[in-house]
């Protein structure tokens, strides 16, 4: 059996290298009710699988929010963009007839014609359509993101304007394979990760968004000052998009020395209200604290949260010794 399997992948390693069309591995651009799965690709793929499976483009379809604002999934027009097919099309993107919990899946993506299509001069086991530049461009992914994309393309022409894929996919070094036999004859290269999040970019120093305090006047024993906001580097509104619930906190706490909070302020940016920071964007938000035993500092925070304040994501944060 052994034997068998090492002559078996000797043979598809040899087929490889002639040019094939939709001839291996099929079944991997199959659409519709074959539509392969994307743990297939994960075979290979291995790294990219498992940050696409935790990833929000992986629960697009089963998460509570939209299985709610659908109505149970009636409302087939909405589906397109969260379970589709294929990308690449002039029409409106088709939703899956299979695997629809599977949300924006790698095919969703990487499906062109009967080909995975992809960025990097790549030679694969299967169809590929190589150097294909359009994944390097926000138009990609305005593909869905179409609020987001205009807000990013009205931001105008700033020399070194990012993309999306630079910051919610950040560059790695390593095979795209971490399958045998093919990882022993691919070397490492630069890819991509495949979080679609903004986490792992909020470094201090890279912080995209810029929080601080000017003016904090104390008089007798009120507080009042300023705090200023500014998107020095999104190049897209914050927060952003068109559906779902979309909120940023800015929360400015008076704190006694044991970190107690003895009064604070919040105020929230919407999409919808027009309130959202837009690039390049300053605002100042005044505060006024009245007398308060003990105050020694002012917090500050701002935090993308969602509709039953469950989940909070800490974007940027300062502070001011009084
Ligand atoms: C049998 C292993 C295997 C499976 C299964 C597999 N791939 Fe690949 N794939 C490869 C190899 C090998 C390469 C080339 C890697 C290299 O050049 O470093 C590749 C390359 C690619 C590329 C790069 C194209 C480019 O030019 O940038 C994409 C995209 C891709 N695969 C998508 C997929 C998708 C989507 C699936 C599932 C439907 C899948 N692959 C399943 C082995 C596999
Ligand atoms: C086929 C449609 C589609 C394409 C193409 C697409 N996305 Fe998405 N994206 C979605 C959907 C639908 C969601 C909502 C998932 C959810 O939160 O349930 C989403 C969510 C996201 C989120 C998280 C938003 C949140 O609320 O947490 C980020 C970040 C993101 N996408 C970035 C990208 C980037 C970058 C690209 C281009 C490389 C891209 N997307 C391409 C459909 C798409
Ligand atoms: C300079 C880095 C940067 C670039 C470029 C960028 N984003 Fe973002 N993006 C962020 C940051 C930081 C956040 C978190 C703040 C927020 O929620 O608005 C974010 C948030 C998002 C969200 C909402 C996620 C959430 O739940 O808050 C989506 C969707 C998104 N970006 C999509 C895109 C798309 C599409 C593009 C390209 C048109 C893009 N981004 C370009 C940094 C970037
Ligand atoms: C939302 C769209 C989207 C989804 C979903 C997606 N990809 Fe990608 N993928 C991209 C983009 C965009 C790039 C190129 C990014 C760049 O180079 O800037 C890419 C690049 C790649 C590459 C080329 C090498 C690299 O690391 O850049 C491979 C291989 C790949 N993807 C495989 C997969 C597999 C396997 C899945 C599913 C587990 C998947 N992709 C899901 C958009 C997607
Ligand atoms: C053009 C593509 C597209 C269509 C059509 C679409 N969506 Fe979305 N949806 C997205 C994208 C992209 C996101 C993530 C960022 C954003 O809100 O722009 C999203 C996010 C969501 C979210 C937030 C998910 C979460 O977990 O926070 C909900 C809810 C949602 N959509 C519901 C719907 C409903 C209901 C419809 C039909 C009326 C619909 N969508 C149609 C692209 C689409």
């Amino acid at each position: 059996m052994k034997l068998f399997q090492r002559l078996l992948s000797l043979f598809t390693l040899i087929v490889f290298f002639l040019p094939v069309g939709c001839v291996v591995y099929p079944e991997l651009v199959d659409k519709g009710p074959n539509a392969p799965k994307s743990e297939r690709c994960g075979d290979c793929h291995r790294d990219i699988y498992n940050e696409w499976k935790d990833s929000p483009h992986a629960r697009s379809f089963v998460s509570d929010a939209f299985k709610e604002e659908t109505n149970e999934y009636r409302y087939k027009f909405c589906i397109g963009c969260h379970a589709p097919e294929t990308i690449f099309t002039n029409e409106k993107i088709e939703p899956r007839s299979v695997n629809q919990t599977e949300g924006v899946n790698c095919n969703s993506c990487h499906l062109d014609d009967c080909e995975l299509s992809g960025p990097t001069p790549a030679r694969g086991p299967h169809p590929i359509k190589e150097k294909n530049l359009f994944y390097k461009t926000s138009e990609m992914c305005g593909k869905c993101h179409v609020g987001t994309l205009k807000s990013w393309q009205e931001s105008g022409i700033v020399e070194g304007k990012k993309t999306c894929q630079d910051c919610h996919m950040p560059v790695i070094k390593r095979k795209l394979i971490q399958d045998d036999p093919w990882q022993k004859i691919y070397p490492k290269r630069e890819g991509k990760q495949h979080l679609f999040s903004f986490q792992p970019f909020l470094k201090e120093n890279e912080n995209p968004i810029k929080m601080s305090f000017v003016k904090v006047i104390r008089s007798e024993c009120n507080v009042e000052g300023i705090l200023e906001l500014e998107n020095t580097d999104v190049p897209h509104s914050v927060p952003t998009g068109d559906y779902g619930y979309r909120e940023i906190v800015v929360t400015i706490e008076l704190q006694d020395k044991t970190g107690r909070i003895v009064d604070f302020k919040t105020e929230s940016l919407f999409v919808e209200l027009k309130t959202a920071l837009q690039y390049k964007e300053k605002r100042t938000i005044p505060f006024y604290f009245n007398c308060k035993e003990g105050a020694e500092t002012i917090k500050a925070k701002m935090v993308r949260t969602s509709f039953c304040k469950d989940r909070n994501i800490l974007l940027t944060e300062a502070s001011y010794k009084l």
